[in-house]
This record gives C-alpha cells, sequence and structure tokens, in this order.
C-alpha cells in the first residue's frame, strides 16, 4: 500500500497484531451510539470497518467532540489499538477482535441531514431517491465491492488480451451510424449546418477497417450507445470489451472468449470453470428444447415439439392448421404445491408474449386433470419425461409466440421455484444464427446480428437466389445463467458478397454506397478474412457479482427511461444553443 498521507492505517485493516499501537484513521461514521460517558463509534472507509470507543478514561476534549459526531460525519482520529476483552470480539466484523480509543479526535466534514442511511438501511429508501444522491449509495460497501470487481474484470481481461498480442486501439465516439438494430442517438453538427454525427452503437465497421489495415489483433473496452427500450439488463449506454482478429476461424474465436471468462472468473471470484463448461449448440437446436436463444442451462425443463395433428381438440388443431406449432414442457414434482391460481398466474404471464393461453394437466393417481385431461390418451403418451405428480403444460400456436410464451415461462417457473443453486455459473454457446429476421410489420429481411456477419459458405449461393429465410450465418453467441454476454461472427471480407446481403436488406446501391461506402471501399484494397465478437462488460460483472440488476455495477447508472436523475439529464437547452446547432431557425421558434 502507499503512503496514507495522515492516515497511518485503513479502517480494515487492523488485527489483534496491532494491539498496542497507536494508529491514525480517517473515515466516515458508519455508526454511533453516544450513551453520555460511553460512547461507540463504528469509522468506515473503503477498505472495512473498525470500532472507536470514547469512555469515562478519554480527555474532556475528546469526549465533547465525540458527543457531537452524527452518522456520516468524517473523522480523523488517533488513539491506541487495544484487544477487546476476553469473549467480546465481534465476529462479524473483521476488525472484531480490537478496537481504537481515541486520544485525539478531529471532525473533517459535517453533513446535512441524509436522505437515507448508508448500510443495510439503504434499502428501505426508494431506488428514486438513492440514484439521486448517488455518491451517497455509492458509499454502501456492496455497491463498492461491486467496482471493484468491475476494476479486477477489466483489468484481468486486459492483461489476458495483452497476452495474446491483441492491441487496444480507441475509435471515434462522433462517428455515422453503425447499425445494431437499435436507434442511434444523434449529435448535431454546429461547423455542418444539418448535418448530425451518430453515437456508436459499436465500433464494428472501424474495428473490420483496422484488419484491413493490417492491426491483426485488436480489442477495446468501449462504451456503445443505444436507444432501445431498457430493461434489468440493458442500459442505454454500456461497455463492451470489443475484439477483432485477422485470418480467424469460428474456433479460434470462440477459444480466446473461454479462455477469457476463464481467466476472469478464476482472478475475479476464484472460481475455476470445468473444461467442458462451454457446451455448443445450434440456434435451431436451443429454438427447440429451449425456446429462446439465449437458454438458462443451469435446469432442464425442456420443451418437446409435439405432433398433435390428429387431435380433435380445437384450439390445437385451428392452431395446427394455421400453420402454428404444439409444444409440451413438464415441470417435475409441480403438481401438489401449485394451486389453480398458480397456473393462472403462468397462463397471464404466457399471454405478454401473444399465445392466447396455456394447456395444463396434473399428473395424478387417477389420470391427468385440468384441460390436458381430455386430450387423447396416445397423444398425452406423445409427451416424454411425465411422472406422478408432474404438471405438463402445453402451447399452440405460432412458432415464434409458442417459443417465446413458453421459452420465458421456463424461466420464470424455474426461479419461482428455486430450480438453481444461488451462485451457479452454466455457460453455453449458441452458433450458426440465421442470417435474416423477417420483420412481419414492415414486410422485409432484417439482419439478425448485424450486415457484415458472413453467411455460411455454403450458404452464400442462396442470397442471390433470394433465399433469404434458408440462409444460416457464421455468427455465435455466448449465454451464462440465460445472459447473452457476447456476441460475434465471422465476417464477410468479399465487397460483392458484401453488396448482395445490402441488397437482400432492400438497400439499393445507392443507399449502401451512402451509408457503408467506405467500407464497401476497403474490403477491396486487400481485406484479410477476419472475425471477433464484443463481451457485454456489465452483463459479466452482474453475473461475477452476483447481482441481477444492471445498475449495481455501474457507477452513474441510467433509470429504465434512460434519465440520470442526479445530474438531471437528459435535460432542455437554450434557444441559442438550438439555433446555433442548426436544429431550429430562429430563437424564437427555439423557445417554443
Ligand atoms: P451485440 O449487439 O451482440 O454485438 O453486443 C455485444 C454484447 O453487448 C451486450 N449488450 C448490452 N449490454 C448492456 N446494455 C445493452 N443495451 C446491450 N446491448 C448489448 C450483450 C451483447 O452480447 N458489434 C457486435 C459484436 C461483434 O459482432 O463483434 C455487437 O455489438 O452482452
Amino acid at each position: 500500500m502507499q503512503p496514507l498521507s495522515r492516515r497511518t492505517h485503513t479502517c480494515g485493516e487492523l488485527r489483534a497484531e496491532h494491539a498496542g499501537q497507536t494508529v491514525t484513521l480517517q473515515g466516515w461514521v458508519h455508526f454511533v451510539r453516544n450513551k453520555g460517558q460511553l460512547i461507540f463509534i463504528v469509522l468506515r472507509d473503503r477498505y472495512g470497518t473498525v470500532q472507536l470507543t470514547v469512555n469515562e478514561t478519554s480527555s474532556a476534549e475528546v469526549l465533547a467532540i465525540a458527543d457531537r459526531v452524527r452518522l456520516e460525519y468524517v473523522l480523523e482520529i488517533t488513539g491506541e489499538v487495544q484487544l477487546r476483552g476476553e469473549g467480546l470480539a465481534n465476529r462479524k466484523m473483521e476488525t472484531g477482535e480490537i478496537e481504537v480509543f481515541p486520544s485525539q479526535f478531529r471532525i473533517l466534514s459535517q453533513t446535512k441531514p441524509l436522505p437515507f442511511t448508508i448500510g443495510n438501511e439503504t434499502m428501505k429508501a426508494s431506488e428514486e431517491v438513492r440514484l439521486k444522491h448517488r455518491y451517497l449509495d455509492l458509499r454502501r460497501p456492496e455497491l463498492q465491492r461491486n467496482l471493484l470487481l468491475r476494476h479486477k474484470t477489466t483489468l484481468a481481461a486486459r492483461r489476458y488480451l495483452d497476452g495474446l498480442s491483441f492491441v487496444e486501439v480507441e475509435t471515434p465516439v462522433l462517428t455515422r451510424s453503425t447499425p445494431e438494430g437499435a436507434r442511434d442517438y444523434l449529435v448535431p453538427s454546429r461547423v455542418h449546418p444539418g448535418h448530425w454525427y451518430a453515437l456508436p452503437q459499436s465500433p464494428q465497421i472501424f474495428k473490420q477497417l483496422l484488419m484491413v489495415s493490417g492491426l491483426d489483433r485488436y480489442f477495446q473496452i468501449v462504451k456503445c450507445f443505444r436507444d432501445e427500450d431498457l430493461r434489468a439488463d440493458r442500459q442505454p449506454e454500456f461497455s463492451q470489451i470489443d475484439l477483432e482478429m485477422s485470418f480467424a476461424t469460428r474456433e479460434l474465436v470462440m477459444d480466446i472468449a473461454e479462455g477469457m471468462a476463464r481467466t476472469v472468473w478464476s482472478e475475479v471470484i476464484g472460481k475455476t470453470l470445468a473444461e467442458d463448461a462451454f457446451p455448443i449448440i445450434t440456434y435451431t437446436e436451443s429454438m427447440a428444447r429451449f425456446g429462446v436463444d439465449n437458454p438458462d442451462v443451469r435446469f432442464a425443463m425442456e420443451h418437446t415439439t409435439l405432433d398433435w395433428s390428429d387431435t380433435g381438440f380445437s384450439v390445437v388443431k385451428n392452431a395446427v392448421e394455421a400453420g402454428g406449432i404444439v409444444k409440451a414442457m413438464v415441470v417435475k414434482g409441480a403438481a401438489g404445491d401449485t394451486s389453480r391460481k398458480g397456473i393462472n398466474a403462468w397462463t397471464e404471464f404466457v399471454k405478454r408474449y401473444r399465445l392466447g393461453g396455456l394447456l395444463w394437466g396434473k399428473v395424478t393417481e387417477k389420470g391427468w386433470t385440468g384441460p390436458l385431461g381430455k386430450i387423447e390418451a396416445e397423444n398425452q403418451a406423445k409427451i416424454p419425461g411425465v411422472s406422478l405428480g408432474d404438471i405438463v403444460l402445453v402451447a399452440a400456436g405460432p412458432a415464434a409466440h409458442v417459443n417465446a410464451g413458453l421459452g420465458r415461462l421456463r424461466a420464470h417457473i424455474a426461479r419461482e421455484r428455486g430450480l438453481y443453486p444461488a451462485g451457479m455459473h452454466a455457460f453455453c454457446w449458441v452458433v450458426d444464427f440465421p442470417a435474416f429476421d423477417h420483420d412481419e410489420d414492415e414486410d422485409r429481411w432484417v439482419a439478425c446480428h448485424h450486415p457484415f456477419t458472413k453467411p455460411l459458405d455454403e450458404h452464400i449461393p442462396l442470397l442471390a437466389q433470394n433465399r433469404h429465410g434458408e440462409i444460416f450465418s457464421d455468427a455465435y453467441d455466448l449465454v451464462c445463467n440465460g445472459y447473452e454476454i457476447l456476441g460475434g461472427s465471422i465476417r464477410i471480407h468479399d465487397a460483392a458478397v458484401q453488396s448482395q446481403v445490402f441488397t437482400a436488406l432492400g438497400l439499393t446501391e445507392n443507399e449502401a454506397r451512402d451509408k457503408f461506402g467506405f467500407l464497401l471501399d476497403a474490403l477491396q484494397y486487400g481485406a484479410p478474412p477476419h472475425g471477433g465478437w464484443a463481451a457485454g462488460l456489465d452483463r459479466w460483472v452482474m453475473l461475477l457479482c452476483g447481482t441481477e440488476n444492471i445498475r449495481d455495477v455501474i457507477a452513474f447508472p441510467k433509470t429504465t427511461s434512460g434519465a440520470d436523475l442526479m445530474a438531471g439529464a437528459p435535460s432542455t437547452v437554450t434557444g441559442e444553443q438550438l439555433v446555433e446547432l442548426s436544429v431550429k431557425n430562429t430563437v424564437e421558434l427555439a423557445d417554443e
């Protein structure tokens, strides 16, 4: 540790071996109990807490100052470390074997009444109040630990990648739109009236250009900006560990991602990931077995696609006739402790995903109860893995709705029933994504990842035949506990194929040139085959910290509506500013 200015020690480091020493400590008052001639103060800094004891043996001056102390005052004390008496050690405190008796006592800083107290009580304040006073919320040891884990994660990743000859290069923040599927944040140019920069949704094009430049191996820990609907694992500005390499094969690039995960897990939380920690499944298999492309593989409860085309059960029959699918999911041993109300709640849950409802049945000694009890026995028998005491759930409808509804319900029920142990991390790769998704509302093809993803070699000829729905790509996502924590692909390095993909996405030649001309040009000047990925740093740290709220791992996060409650962003600007930026013509207009 570097010298600590006037401090001789930090609050967290004092142990029995320091007994008898005179120390100087600085920190915040975490707790105070004032019994007149006996005052206990717990002093806190980033490194821990320690008890100060002021009593009748203290000087009158020290007693008088200690008497004025309130929670979160900043103190400097000098005093003697003493062992606590026999049986008086506090096992809950790391410094619990000792206490410090101040002989000098200074209040360095006082506080206004606090909006909330720090420590466990903090949780009683609403998140809104805590975000407004984020600098106070960040005093909480838990949040400090999270920021420390984040620091260790980036340090471990940087060291690991540096060891493999990856070079960290910064790319522009004021740039053109990069297509990652969200809306852009735009910045008006003052110098070029009517022209706008876009903040990067990712450094995708720049990192590909660095490969054309011969940099060979690039990485960057970088902020990305996406204007999209926020969720518990999404922020409008978030960080990626972004990587690209030349002459890459899918295996090599995936290997490097696994190596980074192994290094980070081991260095940051001391966990060794098993040899077989990274199973690989295809997108098609993932959708069939789990209904989603980011499966949580901490537990089973897999889906089975059923051939119930011969049923007389009208809901199912109609769905199948309309081109839909039928899927079943078995909730093991749930019949006994799941009420009708519980099952109704699951039915309501799937309706959010545009399913009409669920067919259910409890497997009892007397046969199946519920709507599924009315289904033909031979169709019941097609559902594998059913035994006494289970609940069987069946959904029928358009594939997208059945998969989403039953897929999200799988994770919901697993959480409700505690089907996995706390602290478990289960990874899986999902590979071979469709190259294009069909946007039903706009009746056009959109890129499933981004438009620079290479279709599988054997599918490239299908581009010219307009068979976009049959094309799969050389793309891979890494998933952990149901979170997509990394995504990447082998890229198109042939300008002609890239142009074909733009055409498939409905861009005219002029539009493609206008948006991506610089990339198309670069690809014609000796572009090496290349590929890479980007890891969602915030999600990695969430998993390492064991939190499900992305805001817990970001120092100054935004709310779900994209607001910074502390700084008050976004905010209005003056009419003059808008006019100067040519966003409005006159100040009067701007002030309307
Ligand atoms: P992608 O869009 O999959 O790929 O992003 C990579 C990873 O970033 C994380 N992520 C997010 N984290 C928090 N908040 C968000 N709003 C958010 N959006 C994405 C996820 C995701 O896996 N350029 C490509 C990468 C490549 O092809 O190399 C890209 O950005 O963990």
